[in-house]
């Protein structure tokens, strides 16, 4: 088991109602509030009028609306100036992953130097500085609300890049605000919180047993509530879950103890939204049994791995490891189907124009050959083959 430090800020106010904590948590930073939303599903929702209803006496607030999903240094730039000419004392972003993502960049494009904000994202730089960020999450996928991620888009370059930057202070999290969200986010929203999972569930590490059992509790969970959640959007329960499985999913706890590399869905995944702006959860459907399969093939010792998941998270049973392989992989890949996404990359209208460009890209450093199993740029070329 490899060492970890534990050291996350931020607080989390889960469950129904949990609104009640919102004016407290904006009061101990100040009283001008930036308000961050995305095309309008809070308002369509109340949740909009329900927020202003409970601040307007007290609190000043400016808004910026209209972040986009897979949001874009536009965004960010839009934001800034908002922060500086008005003197902003704590932001509020209202909404999924890209909302809370485009805030967190916001808060710290206050305090950045440089003249062009998107260095900012392409340049690492430990312990930014950063306006306080509250968030009230709308749904449950990327974990952003318990991360210091955010993933930003240049359209201009067609980069999306994942930029380490700051904590929220405080995130709201109540399930009933993800009743409304469609079928087609529920679904992607899950199998990114699965991916999350699998990018440090299969390591090399063998003994992290605490960290592997909270791993396959994850993905036993959303392979239980996501099915509910689609055929009841109002099943306050699957929502619940769903919602605690999205934040500890990506907060690196499933992978303490572990040996993790450059969670290569995700980096494959990335370029297919900053190439044809598609929705992250998808992108990862099609990619991870492909990815899978590759792998195997490539690196047959990594089979065990496989074999646990196989038996661990779908329970299946039997003795024949090439069978429990193959088995667990297609479990997988029918789930997600069932699940009503897209499975392949022809059915977005993508071929394979840019496959060259978007396997340098992903592999920019040598980062996927490093971990689990190393691929490099003619592994990635064929596996997004694979998914047309
Ligand atoms: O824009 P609005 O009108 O709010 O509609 C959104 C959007 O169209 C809608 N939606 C959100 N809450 C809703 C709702 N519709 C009805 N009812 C609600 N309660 O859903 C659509 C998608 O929203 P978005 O925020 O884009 O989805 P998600 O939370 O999946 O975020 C995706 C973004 O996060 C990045 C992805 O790459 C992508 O850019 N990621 C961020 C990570 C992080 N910060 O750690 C890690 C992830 O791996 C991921 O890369
Ligand atoms: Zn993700």
């Amino acid at each position: 088991m490899n060492n970890y430090v534990h050291d996350i800020p931020t607080k989390i106010c889960f469950g129904k109602g949990s609104i009640s904590y919102l004016k407290q948590s904006l009061q101990q930073f100040g009283n001008r509030v930036l308000m961050t939303y995305g095309g309008g599903s809070v308002k369509k929702s109340g949740l909009y009028d329900e927020i202003l209803k409970i601040l307007n006496d007290e609190f000043e607030i400016f808004e910026l609306s209209g972040i986009e999903p897979n949001p874009r240094i536009s965004s960010v730039i839009k934001g800034v100036e908002i922060c500086k000419e008005n003197d902003i004392d704590v932001i509020l972003a209202v909404g999924g992953g890209s909302t809370i993502d485009c805030s967190k960049a916001i808060a710290c494009g206050v305090y950045y130097e440089g003249d062009d904000l998107w260095d900012m994202i392409t340049h690492y730089e430990k312990d930014r500085k950063a306006l306080p960020l509250i968030d009230i999450l709308t749904l449950s996928a990327t974990g952003s609300e318990y991360d210091n991620s955010a993933v930003i888009s240049n359209p201009d370059t067609n980069e999306k890049i994942g930029a380490v930057l700051t904590f929220p202070s405080v995130s709201i999290c109540d399930p009933t605000y993800t009743f409304s969200v469609s079928k087609y986010q529920t679904a992607s929203g899950s199998i990114d919180i699965m991916s999350h999972i699998m990018e440090g569930y299969f390591s090399v590490t063998d003994d992290s047993d605490l960290y592997d059992g909270i791993a396959e509790t994850v993905l036993k969970s959303v392979i239980k509530n996501m099915p509910i959640a689609l055929e009841q959007p109002d099943n306050y329960s699957a929502r619940a879950n769903l919602m605690a499985d999205a934040s500890i999913a990506c907060s690196g706890i499933p992978e303490y103890g572990k040996e993790v590399g450059s969670w290569p869905c995700h980096a494959m995944e990335h370029e297919l939204s900053a190439y044809y702006d598609i929705t992250h959860g998808v992108g990862l459907a099609i990619l991870t049994p492909r990815w899978m399969r590759h792998i195997v093939e490539k690196d047959p010792s990594c089979k065990w791995r496989f074999v646990r998941f196989a038996r661990n998270v779908w329970g299946l049973e039997g003795n024949d490891e090439d069978e429990l392989v193959k088995a667990g992989i297609d479990a997988l890949e029918d789930f997600f189907r069932k699940s009503g996404v897209p499975m392949s990359l022809s059915e977005l209208n993508i071929d394979e124009t840019n496959f060259k460009a978007m396997a340098a890209h992903a592999n920019r450093n040598g980062k996927l050959e490093r971990g689990f199993v190393p691929i490099r740029e003619e592994d990635i070329e064929a596996i997004y083959t694979a998914c047309l």
